[in-house]
């Protein structure tokens, strides 16, 4: 089948860079990328590029060179759907929020909507494609309501997980280790529609990094692979605790242990705890289809990871209130960085939501700075905990746009965020402005202690001992 015409449902983070990239390696398709978001379309057609929605390096360059020729934005679904031979589903799948499975299945309810809508408008043959992650076995659920609901109409269904990080996912897609396509290996009709998909990535991907697996492998893949890299941030993130008191420095183990090239270098940044929209949601997603099969120990194991994520959170915001002397109570704390990691200005998930709301019951006064969230965005994270009224949020924490006001006058810094310009600030300003003593939490061991404590303050990061006694120094160990 020659593809033509792409549609891909859910203008996000996800469909919308890939889509981009899509577009610009392959002139000769056109891609159509739908939103029932009348905003965030507007948004992506904006003139000037660098207000599209999604904040990713490199990615306005990109909309720039292929927008209005073969990349298209529209809230026209359903023309969009018609148009095209192959359709992606990149629409949002987070954590159930209500009834059975809630609070750890994936809630697909905005799948199934769009699988009864293409039903509905398709009036020729098409290849599905599911982008979003879903738990495994999706697949059976679209091509039974397709089958049913449809007019006669033939589908393929083909899972292609994405595995672009934000932050950097124009060069994970560029560049990417692999790309996976699930399908239908056993049929002639599943190997075209392979195919098909294939052929659009080997526009720019080398054949030998396209892998083909039957659909179950391949959404179970994206599962297994957010699971062990999440595992990894908790794995190190329990060391960190261990490092503290034992005098350890979590960076020193991380780089021995990482020079292993059977452990590897990578996912070993000891942090505040992980966020964004994948790692937690597929963790409980993993945990909920393992338990609804009976696998206990399968559930239990993986449920550690985000157990340990949720403690490190708590215990970095607990760590911050006992070292300002027990309370916080009317205390400034000023937060540097509200995205879940840097080069983004997505929140979801992210660890400063939780840190502030924690310090934010303790009745502290917060500021927030970050380069590239709006505030809108940052009331709404902490509105959607139901912690506390909308008022009591708005009126207990206020959101600055120069990080030296947002220092000025407060008791202690705390680091949630890694972004390269917090390394470059002038410190030393920051210090004369703040209350003494000048405690600095340093959630990302992104800033250099040593300056830090010349300076004056009083720093403290992740992971990093108390006391730099030598080691002769310290009583000898028994046992
Ligand atoms: C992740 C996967 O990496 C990607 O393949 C998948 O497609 C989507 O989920 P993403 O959530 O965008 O990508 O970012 P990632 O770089 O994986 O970081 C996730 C979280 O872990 C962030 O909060 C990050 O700060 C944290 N992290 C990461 C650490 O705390 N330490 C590390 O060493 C690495
Ligand atoms: P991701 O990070 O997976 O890309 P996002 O939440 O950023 O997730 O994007 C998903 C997008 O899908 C949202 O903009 C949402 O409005 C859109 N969406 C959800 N359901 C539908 C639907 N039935 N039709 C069209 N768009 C949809």
């Amino acid at each position: 089948m020659k593809v033509k015409n792409i549609c891909c449902i859910g203008a996000g983070y996800v469909g919308g860079p890939t889509m981009a990239v899509i577009a610009q390696k392959c002139p000769e398709i056109n891609v159509t990328v739908v939103d029932i978001n009348e905003d965030r379309i507007a948004a992506w057609n904006n003139e000037d590029v660098e207000k599209i929605p999604v904040y990713e390096p490199g990615l306005p360059a990109v909309v720039k060179e292929a927008r209005g020729k073969n990349l298209f934005f529209s809230t026209n679904v359903d023309a969009a759907i018609d148009a095209a031979e192959l359709i992606f589903i990149s629409v949002n799948t987070p954590t159930k929020t209500y009834g059975i499975g809630k609070g750890m299945a994936a809630d697909l309810k905005w799948i199934e909507l769009c699988a009864r809508q293409i039903a509905r408008v398709s009036r020729t043959d098409k290849i599905i494609v599911e982008k979003s992650t879903l738990p495994v076995r999706t697949a059976a659920a679209l091509r039974e309501i397709l089958d049913n609901t449809g007019n006669g109409v033939k589908y393929q269904i083909l899972s292609n997980p994405e595995f672009l990080a934000e932050g950097t996912a124009i060069q994970d897609l560029l560049n990417p280790d692999r790309v996976l396509i699930g399908g239908d290996v056993q049929s002639t009709e599943g190997q075209e529609a392979i195919s098909a998909l294939s052929g659009i990535y080997e526009k720019w991907v080398p054949k030998s990094k396209i892998l083909t697996t039957n659909v179950w492998s391949s959404e179970l893949s994206k599962l297994t692979a957010n699971a062990f890299l999440a595992q990894r941030v908790s794995s190190i993130n329990a060391m960190s605790e261990l490092c503290e008191v034992t005098g350890a420095d979590v960076t020193e183990v991380a780089k021995a242990i990482g020079m292993d090239s059977r452990i590897g270098s990578k996912f070993l940044n000891s942090s505040v705890g992980f966020g964004g929209s994948c790692f937690q949601k597929d963790i409980l997603n993993l945990v909920y289809i393992a338990q609804s099969f009976g696998l206990k120990e399968v559930a239990e194991y993986w449920e550690q990871v985000i157990i340990m994520n949720d403690y490190q959170k708590k215990r970095f915001a607990a760590n911050i209130i006992q070292t300002l002397y027990n309370t916080v109570s009317g205390k400034k704390i000023t937060i540097l960085g509200w995205a879940f990691k840097k080069d983004t200005n997505d929140t979801r998930e992210s660890a400063a939501i939780y840190v502030v709301d924690h310090l934010l019951n303790e009745e502290a006064n917060i500021t927030v700075y970050d380069p590239k969230v709006q505030s809108e965005q940052i009331f709404s994270d902490l509105d959607y905990l139901k912690s506390r009224s909308k008022e009591a949020n708005r009126s207990n924490l206020k959101v600055v746009h120069d990080p030296y006001e947002a220092c000025k006058n407060s008791h202690a810094i705390a680091v949630l965020t890694e972004w390269e310009e917090f390394k470059g600030y002038d410190w030393e300003r920051i210090y004369q402005n703040m209350l003494k003593p000048a405690f600095v939490f340093d959630g990302r061991n992104l800033l250099d202690i040593q300056e830090l404590i010349k300076i004056g303050f009083v720093p403290k990061g992740v992971g990093k001992p108390e006391f730099m006694e030598s080691f002769a120094a310290k009583p000898a160990m028994v046992g």
